[in-house]
C-alpha cells in the first residue's frame, strides 16, 4: 500500500515572501471585479468545531468553494479574471466592471480562448467565455470522463479529448493556439508565458479577500493542495500579506503526481517533474510539471511537502459528507477533501506523530483549508461515500 511521504522544506526562508503580481492592491482589484459578475456571491467559511474537538485541535475552518458561480469549484475565478484583463487591454480600457467591459467589447470581433484542463479550469474558462460573449476551445487529456466533457460543452465550448496526458496536452494546445491565433489561457506558466497565468493567480486572491471579511482570528496552519501549484502559491502569498502572525503552510499532493515533493527533495532547489504516472482520483491535482513561478513561491514559505494516496482523499470526502453533531455538511470532491484527509491522518496516525510534532500541530492550532471543489465527478463521489471505494 502507498504510504504518506513527507519532506520538511529545506529551502524555506525566514522572511516574508513578497511577490510583485500578488499584492494586496491587486487582490482588491480582482475582488472588486468579481463582485460585479452576475451571480457573484462570497463562498461560505465554515467552522467544524465538533471535528476539531474530536481531533484534539482548537479550530478547523473550511472555505467551501463548491457554490462558486454555480461551477462546483473555485476555478472560474482565475479564467474570468484573465479573460477580463485580456479583453480590457485589447480594447484599450482600464478594467473596472463586468458591465462596462461587456459594453466596450460588444462591437469587437470575437476571440477564441483555448486551454488544456483536467476539468475544472476548462469549465471555468468556458463559462467565462460565454459570459463575455467569446468562444472557447478546451482540450482534455486521455481518459477524461464524459460527465466532465458534457459540463464544459454545456457552456457552448468546443472540446477535444486528446490521447495525451495532462502535461503533453498543455504543450499540444500551446502549439495549436500559436498556429490558429487563439488566446491561450493556461493556469501554469513557462519561459515567455507568464502574464496570463499571473492574472489567473490574481483571480484566486478573491478567496483571500473574502476570507479576510469573514474571519475572526487568523489561522496558525493552512493546508493547501497542489496540482501545478498556482492556487496554493496565490493563496499562501495572499494570506501572508494580510496576516501579522506567521502561518505554517503545509502542501499536499497525490502520491503519483508528486512534483512538489520531488522538487523539495532535490539538491539544487529547482522544480522537478513527478515521479509517478499521474493516476489518481484527485483529477485536479494530476499534474506532472510544477508551475516554476509557484514553486519559487512555495519553496520560500512552505513548512512541508506531503504526498498522499487516494484513500486519504476518500476518507476526507466521507468525513466532510458525514459531519459530527452540529458541524455543517460539506460535499467535497477528491481534490477538495485531501487537506482534511491529511489533517485526520496527522492527528490520528501514530506513524505521523513526529511530523505532527515538527509542525507544532496541537490543541492551540487553528487550521484553515479550502475545499476547492464539490462533487465534480458525481459517480466517484457516490462510489467513495456510499460504497466505501478507495477505503484503506
Ligand atoms: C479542485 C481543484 N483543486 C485544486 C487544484 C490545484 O490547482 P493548481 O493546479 O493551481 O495547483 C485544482 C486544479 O485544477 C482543482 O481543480
Amino acid at each position: 500500500m502507498e504510504k504518506i511521504l513527507y519532506k520538511l522544506n529545506p529551502f524555506k526562508t525566514s522572511q516574508k515572501t513578497s511577490c510583485s503580481f500578488l499584492n494586496h492592491e491587486l487582490m482588491n482589484k480582482a475582488y472588486k471585479f468579481h463582485q460585479t459578475i452576475p451571480g457573484y456571491a462570497p463562498t461560505p467559511l465554515y467552522s467544524l468545531s465538533s471535528l476539531a474537538k474530536h481531533l484534539g485541535i482548537n479550530e478547523i475552518l473550511v472555505k467551501d468553494e463548491s457554490p462558486r458561480f454555480g461551477l462546483n469549484s473555485f476555478k472560474g475565478l482565475g479564467g474570468s479574471y484573465a479573460l477580463a484583463n485580456y479583453l480590457s487591454k485589447s480594447c484599450g480600457k482600464e478594467l473596472s466592471s463586468f458591465k462596462s467591459l461587456k459594453n466596450h467589447t460588444k462591437n469587437q470581433p470575437m476571440q477564441t480562448f483555448a486551454s488544456a484542463t483536467e476539468g475544472n479550469h476548462g469549465r471555468g474558462l468556458a463559462w467565462a467565455a460565454q459570459q463575455f460573449g467569446q468562444k472557447a476551445f478546451i482540450f482534455m487529456p486521455k481518459g477524461a470522463s464524459i460527465s466532465r466533457v458534457n459540463k464544459i460543452r454545456a457552456f457552448g465550448a468546443n472540446i477535444e479529448v486528446t490521447d495525451l496526458n495532462y502535461d503533453d496536452t498543455v504543450r499540444y494546445v500551446n502549439q495549436l493556439a500559436e498556429k490558429n491565433g487563439w488566446v491561450l489561457v493556461q493556469d501554469t506558466s513557462w519561459k515567455g508565458y507568464q502574464e496570463i497565468p499571473a492574472q489567473i493567480m490574481q483571480g484566486y486572491l478573491t478567496i483571500v479577500a473574502e476570507w479576510l471579511e469573514q474571519q475572526k482570528e487568523q489561522p496558525t496552519h493552512v493546508i493547501l493542495q497542489v496540482g501545478v501549484g498556482s492556487f496554493a502559491a496565490a493563496i499562501a502569498v495572499g494570506l501572508q500579506q494580510v496576516c501579522d502572525k506567521p502561518i505554517v503552510f503545509i502542501i499536499v499532493e497525490p502520491t503519483r503526481a508528486d512534483c512538489f515533493y520531488q522538487s523539495a527533495c532535490s539538491l539544487d532547489g529547482n522544480p522537478k517533474n513527478a515521479s509517478g504516472d499521474l493516476s489518481t482520483i484527485m483529477n485536479g491535482l494530476s499534474c506532472g510539471d510544477p508551475n516554476p513561478v509557484a514553486w519559487g513561491i512555495l519553496k520560500n514559505l512552505s513548512e512541508c511537502f506531503i504526498t498522499c494516496p487516494d484513500s486519504v482523499a476518500a476518507r476526507g470526502m466521507r468525513i466532510l459528507g458525514n459531519p459530527l453533531k452540529k458541524d455543517p455538511r460539506i460535499v467535497a470532491g477528491e481534490s477538495g477533501a485531501i487537506p482534511l484527509g491529511l489533517l485526520y491522518e496527522l492527528c490520528k496516525n501514530p506513524q505521523l506523530a513526529p511530523l505532527k510534532n515538527s509542525l507544532q500541530l496541537d490543541s492551540d492550532s487553528r487550521v484553515l483549508f479550502i475545499s476547492t471543489e464539490g462533487d465534480t465527478d458525481p459517480d466517484n463521489y457516490r462510489a467513495v461515500c456510499w460504497d466505501g471505494r478507495f477505503g484503506n
